[in-house]
């Protein structure tokens, strides 16, 4: 066999195995940019996005595929310095009026002052259940891991591996839950100064600009949604069929939060959380939204 020929087979050797696992995260295959005129960009062979914001426009991106239930994740380095005023998202939605939406916002801040991760879940275009956290660590200092682990008991929001918020599936006591429609995953960087620091009393400051965020390891074990018809499919969490030989369980697709994993997310909680919704009995003077009542 010829050297080139080698190389032909080894390249698509590697595309056959890269089918229907999105696991290494390559954002040529599973991404597009689409806003922001060239400050959004894939590098490195496609291992690395960084989203960049100036004074004219932020940017983003969404992926190619829609997925209803999975584990999603991504590595993200937030804005670095003076971040203030910006947002950086990396989030799940569905379209249309009654969309469904899981949110990780990364709210900057001025040098020494903590990011805000705000998180949020909307059921059928209702959202405002926001849970603020502080991090116990420095997210401009490198990567780490966010993920929405979705499934139909529950959506996990962890960092690093940690739980840091559980939303229920409390149908049975009427609060609606993300189940029934395909979402993508998007990722932006833009401009929010008008609420995201102190409420809106800390600008951007635009001498600092270019700001970017980067992103890497992509990773979405979860139900690729195409038509109406995977929708039961992806519920039973038999998948993925494609790539594998036979039918199989997805694990986390009946994942609970064990003993351990409460605890973790307990102490998050305690020492992290700045806000929470379920706590805020003034913005709820006509009783409190059925979810936070202790069940
Ligand atoms: C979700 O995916 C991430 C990234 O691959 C992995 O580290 C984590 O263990 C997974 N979580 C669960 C609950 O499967
Ligand atoms: C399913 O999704 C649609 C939007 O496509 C929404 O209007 C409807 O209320 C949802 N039904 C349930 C049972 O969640
Ligand atoms: C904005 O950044 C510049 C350059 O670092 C700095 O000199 C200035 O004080 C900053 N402005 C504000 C309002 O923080």
């Amino acid at each position: 066999m010829s050297p080139s020929s080698f190389r032909v087979l080894l390249l698509s050797l590697t595309a056959f195995f890269s089918l229907g696992s999105s696991r290494g995260g390559n954002f040529h295959q599973y991404f597009d940019i689409t806003w922001g005129d060239g400050r959004g960009n894939i590098l490195d062979n496609g291992h690395l996005v960084t989203l960049s914001m100036d004074k004219c426009s932020g940017s983003g991106m969404q992926s190619k595929n829609e997925y209803l239930f999975g584990n999603i994740s991504m590595k993200i380095k937030l804005v670095p310095g003076d971040s203030a005023g910006t947002v950086t998202a990396f989030y799940l939605s569905s379209q249309g009026p009654t969309h469904d939406e899981i949110d990780f916002e990364f709210l900057g801040n001025l040098p020494g002052d903590p990011y805000v991760v705000h998180t949020n879940v909307f059921t059928q275009g209702k959202g405002n259940r926001e849970q603020r956290f502080h991090l116990w660590f420095d997210p401009t200092k490198g990567f780490h891991a966010y993920s929405f682990i979705w499934n139909l008991q529950h959506v996990i929001f962890a960092v690093d591996g940690i739980p840091i918020r559980e939303f229920k599936n409390l149908e049975s006591k009427g609060v609606g839950f993300p189940k029934n429609q395909s979402m993508r995953v998007y990722s932006s960087l833009w401009n929010a100064d008008d609420w995201a620091t102190r409420g809106g009393l800390v600008k951007t400051n635009w001498s600092q600009a270019p700001f970017t965020a980067s992103f890497r390891d992509f990773n979405a074990d979860a139900c690729v949604w195409s038509s109406p018809s995977d929708t039961s499919r992806c519920s039973s969490g038999r998948w993925p069929a494609a790539a594998t030989s036979g039918e199989q369980h997805s694990v986390w697709m009946r994942q609970e939060l064990d003993s351990k994993g409460y605890k973790r997310m307990r102490w998050v909680q305690r020492k992290y959380m700045v806000y929470n919704y379920c706590a805020d009995r003034k913005r709820f003077p006509q009783g409190m939204p059925r979810e936070c009542k202790r069940h």
